[in-house]
């Protein structure tokens, strides 16, 4: 009652302040009706139905039962809010709501080359959910490096070493971004891959972007080099190789050596490490080599609307959860490049929220 009657206390700041704890309270909600969508396969459904689809048609279609026909359209109303499908009409007589595809729902598409299905299923399958249950107990005592190991019992890498389902669920969370990736590199910046004999995809995965990139210089030796267990049973094809092994203690030769996605799954001690076996690997400045990093580089003020910060600030949080690692700013990284003896670099902001960057010795 106090608090109604003092003055100071403003009351529509209050609900406005609650509100957003509610907002941010539920935000998960958010991720798993996405999940829900891409599991029902809901985006392939309309896409294959060819014009928009009504609500009873897609519960036919997803063969769920009428007494949930409510059930469903409170999910497409959510997804409708965050920009996953559109409402429509199918005809005029039809009174029924009907969902179009939108440019986004079009990634969640299991069909499309592009897809964002597998990063979708892999980032919220319950063996990277659970880590995120010991966060607060990880930051309150030592016991484990990371907030996976201290659900699991180990790191991320060796978990899925031994785990064939997180291995093949990673990996094609990460290939699912190797198409795109490719299509923008080629078609913004294809002069940075140019005039090279060799190139090593360190820590390449299973070599989507590079077997786009070997079709597209078919005079250059490519090679992805991997742990053991990721590269086990994938076929070489003309010039590009599989090879396995372990970064840390050496990368193979290349005129030039990619690493997408890597840096930031390291602390910076290791990523000084990785850096100096790349740099090894290409060998004398005179030779002209050079290390491609595809990575976020955060806290752009300029460049970086509010979204896309945030989007790179769950980045971040991600990395520290599961692998004790980090997004870095451009201060960060430049200070990285140059401890492990790099003269200098250039940043492309071509990829979306990660930029490319050329490191030279
Ligand atoms: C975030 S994924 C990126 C994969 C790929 N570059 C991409 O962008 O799709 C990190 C990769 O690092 C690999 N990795 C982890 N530890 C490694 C090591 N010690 N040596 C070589 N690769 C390693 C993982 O197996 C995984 O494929």
């Amino acid at each position: 009652m106090d608090l109604i009657k003092g003055d100071e206390i403003n009351l529509d700041e209050l609900l406005e302040a609650q509100a957003h704890v509610w907002n941010h309270t539920f935000r998960f909600i958010s991720s798993m009706s996405l999940k829900c969508a891409v599991e029902l396969q809901i985006p392939d459904i309309i896409h294959n139905h060819g014009q928009a689809m009504n609500l009873s048609d897609l519960a036919l279609a997803l063969g769920i039962h009428h007494s949930k026909l409510h059930c469903l359209h409170r999910l497409m109303r959510i997804l409708i809010h965050s920009g996953f499908f559109a409402e429509s009409k199918t005809n005029p007589t039809d009174q029924q709501k009907a969902y179009v595809l939108t440019p986004v729902s079009h990634l969640l598409r299991k069909d499309n080359p592009l897809s964002s299905t597998p990063f979708i299923l892999g980032m919220l399958d319950p063996v990277l959910l659970k880590p995120w249950q010991y966060l607060s107990s990880w930051f309150q005592n030592l016991d484990h490096p990371t907030a996976f190991s201290a659900a699991h019992g180990e790191s991320m890498w060796d978990y899925a070493g031994h785990e064939p389902r997180m291995n093949h669920f990673f990996n094609d969370a990460m290939a699912s971004d190797g198409l795109l990736a490719a299509s923008v590199v080629l078609s913004k910046c294809k002069g940075v891959f140019e005039g090279f004999k060799s190139v090593v995809d360190v820590a390449g995965g299973t070599g989507t972007i590079t077997k786009v990139l070997a079709k597209a210089f078919p005079q250059t030796e490519f090679t992805v080099f991997d742990l053991p267990h990721v590269v086990h049973g994938l076929q070489r094809c003309e010039n590009l190789k599989y090879l396995g092994g372990d970064m840390f203690e050496g990368v193979p030769h290349g005129d030039m050596i990619m690493l997408k996605w890597i840096l930031h799954d390291w602390s910076d001690q290791d990523c000084i490490k990785i850096l100096e076996r790349c740099k090894e690997a290409i060998g004398k400045k005179e030779n002209g080599g050079k290390i491609v990093i595809m990575d976020i580089i955060i806290g752009n003020q300029e460049l970086d609307e509010h979204q896309s910060t945030e989007t790179k600030l769950f980045f971040d949080m991600e990395m520290m959860v599961c692998l004790d690692s980090q997004e870095r700013s451009e201060q960060q990284w430049s200070k990285l490049f140059a401890h492990a003896g790099f003269s200098h670099y250039e940043t492309y902001h071509i990829l979306g929220l990660r930029c490319l960057i050329e490191l030279f010795p």
